[in-house]
């Protein structure tokens, strides 16, 4: 996608998860050594239960990652660029947390079902951390998911001759849940990898 729509995408969802949350994300920059954000005004509905199928094939649910901390991103496999670079920085992350790294699950879930069977995912995320878990389903599995964390998603057909070959617009922003399954915080995009690390070690 052009970066004009990307902005628009992630404007788009910080718009959503604000509504959701009820101010939280403009409310406070803290002071330092504080986070970055924070959920005085209430935690956002961003999350819930989910069933997927793992890059295994296994099918899995939200409850099979309790006990550890999620770190969420959506896109899919075919996607040029935005995907790719936040993956890379995703697994660069994973190494600078160190042994903290056990606490942590990064997740890639697939928002192109169509394309992204769990050979496909299997294959794209170990080229980035061994650790990496992809997800992927049935439309409707993904739809829900995608719904539950507010992620924009829309097919994009550039070139009405060859339609196979679209692309997926789709909300770029990582999520850090808790042990609990809850939200906990927002990574947004053009975050550089030590800066993620350090948020994410003021949670777990
Ligand atoms: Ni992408």
């Amino acid at each position: 996608m052009n970066s004009r729509n990307r902005l628009i995408i992630i404007l788009t969802t910080i718009a959503g998860i604000f509504l959701a949350g009820g101010g939280w994300l403009l409310s406070e920059r803290q002071q330092e050594g504080g986070p970055l954000y924070s959920s005085s005004s209430g935690t956002p509905q961003v999350g819930g239960p989910f069933e997927m199928v793992r890059h295994d094939g296994v099918t899995v649910t939200d409850a099979d990652y309790r006990g550890r901390n999620m770190l969420i991103f959506f896109g899919f496999t075919f996607c040029p660029d935005v995907c790719p670079t936040e993956l890379s920085k995703i697994a660069e992350v994973m190494d600078i947390l160190g042994d903290d790294a056990q606490k942590v699950v990064p997740i890639f879930v697939s928002v192109d079902p169509g394309r992204d069977t769990p050979e496909a995912m299997a294959d794209y995320v170990s080229a980035f951390h061994d650790d990496m878990v992809g997800l992927t389903g049935s439309q409707e599995q993904v739809n829900s998911i995608a719904k539950a964390f507010k992620v924009y998603h829309k097919k994009v057909i550039t070139d009405p001759d060859n339609p196979q070959d679209y692309g997926m617009d789709h909300s770029s922003v990582i999520y850090l849940m808790g042990p609990d399954g809850k939200f906990v915080a927002p990574i947004l995009p053009n975050s550089i990898p030590d800066q993620m690390a350090a948020l994410i070690k003021q949670y777990i």
